[in-house]
């Protein structure tokens, strides 16, 4: 199948400028610079129907729109390259074997929305990725891809790179614009969106790095073609990265809609082994796990996972193998979770971390069948009450891992002393 983000994966020095030009690059740069206006640009990532591929799948080209052109304020883009959620490791393999992909599709989307500073926000944990951004970076502004008056349109961009100090709140859109304002990775309350008040109180596109590497391909062969990929709702590619007892584990771009099973079984080689499939989580540690039997009904587009019952998220696809213990597996995200909530909202600080000392003790074999329902309780009471996702990113673990394989955390409970 033609590949969208991965055409370049495995070329020797895929990272360097001349690597990326031999192939074509910076043709869709020069394409829009030759003459299509911003709004030509906004329309033809409409038209491609490309969805967000940092989690919440929503269309690029529409939230391009929202940008107010008349506030007098400046204009900023930030890239979101904070990628922590568990279990997704997609974009720092564009980051690192293609940075001026996306270099160059941040420059098409910062032109579209009229912005003249990009942030470059990424995970501060991550080294290599960070490295050859860096010289992406400068190999762009030395050939007049940045800066000023680029290839001779009159149009300016800065491009600024801003390293996390590895807090996982910072993907949050709004926690990553307050610590790139230099303030505390705090997110902030939504209305009003960032697209109209975002970083510095101005308007403010934030969009993962796998949405914006799709834009050079959409520019170059069209909306249309991009949309023959996918399904109708979730038109084209998507990277889906696997890990868990498989022979092939990694990051795979499949077409949307592309069957779990396929991608599991003939991709990947099915599992190792000696290892069974238990479960799937199939969008980052954040979405509900579907049992081995119900994910392998699904195709991977966010209309068929969420009518399985869970979400594509993010594509970090989470396999569990026989050897593992659902409890475990839950009380460790419930950590994760409690670490990394900022502390702003009552019940995402307080939830997160009653919910991990709950299942703490049920793993050290000392809960009570009432800690059952006490988990559920706390999840209901920390679901949709908070700013940000991060709660609700603990609910649906907790509620999905009780709903279908309540019977390893009841075998856990100690027996009940009669009254
Ligand atoms: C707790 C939390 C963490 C997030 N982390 C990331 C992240 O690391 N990378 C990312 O692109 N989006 C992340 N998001 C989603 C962003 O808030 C936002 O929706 C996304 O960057 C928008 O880009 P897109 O429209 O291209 O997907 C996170 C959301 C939440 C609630
Ligand atoms: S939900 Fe949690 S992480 Fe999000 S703003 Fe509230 S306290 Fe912070």
């Amino acid at each position: 199948m033609t590949k969208v983000l991965t055409g370049n994966w495995g070329k020797k020095d895929s990272h360097l400028l001349a690597t990326y030009e031999a192939g074509g690059g910076y043709s869709a740069l020069k394409k829009v610079m030759g003459g299509l206006s911003p709004a030509q640009v906004i329309d033809e990532v409409k038209a491609s129907g490309v969805r967000g591929r940092g989690g919440a799948g929503f269309p690029a080209g529409m939230k391009w729109s929202f940008v107010p052109q008349n506030t007098g304020k400046p204009i900023y883009l930030c890239i979101n390259a904070d990628e922590s959620e568990p279990g997704t490791c997609k974009d720092r393999q564009i980051l690192e074997f293609d940075p001026h992909m996306l270099i160059e599709g941040a420059i098409i989307c910062a032109y579209a929305i009229r912005a003249k500073i990009a942030f470059f926000y990424i995970r501060g944990e991550f080294d290599l990725p960070y490295r050859r951004m860096v010289k992406a970076v400068e190999e762009a502004f030395a050939a007049g891809y940045l800066g000023k008056n680029i290839l001779g349109s009159g149009f300016d961009l800065d491009f600024l790179i801003h390293k996390g100090a590895g807090a996982y709140i910072c993907g949050e859109e709004t926690g990553l614009i307050s610590s790139v304002e230099g303030g505390r990775g705090e997110p902030k309350v939504k209305p009003p969106f960032p697209a109209v008040k975002g970083a510095f109180g101005c308007p403010t596109i934030i969009n993962n790095v796998e949405t914006l590497a799709t834009v050079p391909w959409i520019i170059n062969n069209g909306g249309a073609a991009y949309k023959q990929f996918g399904t109708e709702k979730s038109p084209g590619t998507k990277l889906i990265s696997v890990s868990g007892r498989v022979k092939r584990p990694g990051n795979y771009e499949v077409p949307l809609g592309y069957p779990l099973q396929k991608l599991l079984l003939e991709d990947c080689g099915g599992m190792q082994d000696g290892y069974e499939l238990k479960a799937i989580i199939p969008g980052g540690s954040s979405v509900p796990v579907m049992p081995a039997e119900k994910a392998l009904t699904v195709n991977l587009d966010y209309e068929s996972v969420a009518a399985a019952g869970s979400l594509l998220g993010s594509g970090g696809m989470i396999i569990i193998d026989h050897t593992q213990k659902m409890p475990e597996l839950l009380e460790i995200l419930a950590h994760f979770y409690s670490h990394e909530s900022c502390g702003q909202c009552t019940p995402c600080r307080e939830g997160t971390g009653w919910a991990h000392r709950v299942l703490k003790k049920i793993c050290h074999g000392e809960g009570t069948k009432a800690d059952l329902d006490l988990l559920l309780s706390i999840a209901g009471q920390m679901s949709g009450a908070t700013i940000c996702f991060l709660a609700d990113s603990l609910v649906m673990p907790i509620r999905s891992f009780l709903t279908h394989f309540r019977a390893e955390f009841e075998a856990l409970i100690k027996a009940e002393v009669p009254a």
